[in-house]
């Protein structure tokens, strides 16, 4: 296993991605663990990320330098090799401009890290800091085109630093140099294949929950259905599936789960009618966050207390969530922020009496429909689009009501529809409608109409951390858009979202 400490970079999850991609299992940990986790003898590496601060700004960061004296292969990138240089006496100069973007280096030294690599090499930077001076005994490894130090390294420590990042796809050969460093350094196996992982949770579930019954709560969406059917293979029938019908449902999405289920898992859902308490709980709530929060309490107040689980006395609760969702949502990673509270994550209520039990809390979306199909589910509900644990709520700015429901799965049914129809539905990450809370003039059938506004959302993604805008083909979008202000009398306007992830996130709210 490689351990990745993370700094706070925005690319952290590249790495780890790129590292699993080898088939090496790895996991991020914030870095004000690393003081507790680095002395595990598990790791055969560890990763030291890219991060916003500076070496000599920020007192939070502090990791023992004892860690870099293991044994262990370390590798440095970008803030990481700066923190290396500091912690063993090089010189860190602050910079006073910003080196960013594609740059060249030039490597200077044979080493195990860069074998196979060009002389010179196109590599992508992102830092203003840089290193002036080597800790003593280390090596220069490659320079920039003004000479500076983009490398070092001292091959009998196996201690590797750059200032550049591997992990972008824009470092030509990043591929290798973090290969190199995971197979021939730190002598990692490439034994991280769904196959290997569905064996070993399947026994690591077994032996972890060894009695009490599991409540596995699922949406519809990939990553409930993959958890209930990795739960379900492990604990039989002491795991029940439950479908809460809280009213924030795309068209007819309760039938069409329930028979999937039927069909894939051979289980009946227990299906519980919720949607008027989850409406009466957010009556006159417009704030997102609140939302998210009251949506949250509201599934955990459902599961407790409702009539036809009440005797069941559940002890888990089986939450299909993902890595990502942690990272984003209650800042495990070091140095990022909430940026918002995922209710299956941080909208959970303190105090709950059941224990949450998350199967796929460490792997990413395209690895949980690889695990999917391991255990062979069909493709076709594997690759649905990603739908929020809050449903349709977070879609619809303002007040959410009965009648905005309405309008709202109206459109998002002509899009998607429209999608299925063109073939489009496939080649993106996701597509959705969005009800904004502002009315605008039109006019319709000769007369003057002042009606809502629906904004269609469509992004390309890996894995839901950065998106962009789907180039749609302007006559599928005329035809989407004719189809809702003809087909839906409260919309008289529809907009394209164009906003990329960042600045803006995926959902609206
Ligand atoms: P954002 O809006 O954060 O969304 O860019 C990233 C991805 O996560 C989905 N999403 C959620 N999924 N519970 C979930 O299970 C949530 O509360 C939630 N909020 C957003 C979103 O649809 C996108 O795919």
């Amino acid at each position: 296993m490689i351990l990745i400490l993370d700094f706070g970079s925005q690319y952290t999850q590249l790495i780890a991605k790129r590292i699993r991609g080898f088939n090496i299992y790895c996991e991020i940990h914030a870095h004000q663990q690393a003081n507790k986790i680095a002395y595990d003898n598990k790791w055969k590496g560890i990763i030291l990320s890219g991060g916003p601060s500076s070496v000599y700004d920020d007192d939070n960061i502090k990791i023992e330098k004892d860690i870099l004296q293991l044994g262990i292969p370390v590798l440095g990138i970008c803030y990481g090799m700066q923190m290396m240089a500091k912690m063993l006496k090089g010189t860190v100069v602050v910079g006073d401009r910003f080196e960013y973007g594609q740059a060249q280096i030039f490597i200077e030294a044979e080493s195990l890290l860069f074998k196979g690599l060009a002389r010179e090499n196109s590599v992508w930077m992102s830092h203003s800091d840089h290193v002036t001076a080597l800790p003593p005994e280390f090596k220069i490894l490659a320079r920039n085109k003004a000479q500076e130090i983009s490398a070092f390294f001292d091959e009998a420590k196996k201690l590797y630093a750059i200032q550049f990042h591997p992990e972008v796809s824009h470092t030509i050969g990043g591929d290798l140099i973090l290969q190199n460093f995971c197979k021939n350094i730190c002598a990692s196996k490439e034994s991280w294949t769904m196959h290997n992982f569905y064996q070993q949770k399947i026994d690591q579930i077994r032996e972890t929950y060894k009695s009490g019954s599991v409540l596995a709560a699922v949406s519809g969406g990939v990553d409930s259905l993959v958890a209930a059917k990795l739960a379900t293979d492990a604990l039989g029938d002491r795991v029940k599936i439950v479908f809460v019908d809280n009213g924030l449902l795309r068209e007819n999405e309760k039938n069409e789960v329930v028979a999937a289920y039927q069909k894939h898992l051979s289980i009946k859902p227990i299906v519980i009618d919720a949607a008027d308490y989850f409406l009466q709980e957010l009556r006159g709530i417009t704030d997102p966050e609140i939302k998210r929060k009251k949506i949250g309490h509201a599934f955990i107040r459902t599961f407790e207390q409702d009539s036809a689980l009440k005797n069941e006395n559940f002890d888990y609760l089986l939450q299909g969530t993902l890595y990502p969702d942690i990272i984003e949502s209650v800042s495990e990673r070091g140095a990022s922020v909430t940026i918002k509270t995922h209710h299956n994550v941080g909208g959970l209520p303190d105090k709950m009496s059941l224990k949450l039990f998350e199967p796929l809390r460490l792997l990413f979306k395209d690895e949980v429909r690889a695990l999917g199909l391991e255990m062979g589910l069909p493709k076709e509900l594997l690759y649905r689009h990603p739908f929020p644990g809050p449903g349709l709520a977070v879609r619809i700015l303002g007040e959410v009501t009965t009648q905005s429901l309405e309008t709202l799965r109206k459109c998002d049914k002509i899009l998607i529809d429209e999608l299925f129809a063109h073939n489009f539905y496939h080649q993106i990450w996701q597509a959705f409608a969005v009800l904004l809370p502002v009315r605008t003039v039109g006019i319709k059938g000769d007369r003057r109409s002042y009606a809502q506004v629906v904004a269609l959302r469509c992004v390309e993604s890996k894995d839901a951390m950065t998106a962009d805008w789907v180039k749609m083909p302007y006559e599928l979008l005329g035809k989407i858009s004719s189809r809702i202000v003809n087909e839906v009398k409260e919309i008289n306007r529809v907009v394209y979202d164009v906003t990329s992830k960042p600045p803006a996130t995926i959902e609206w709210e």
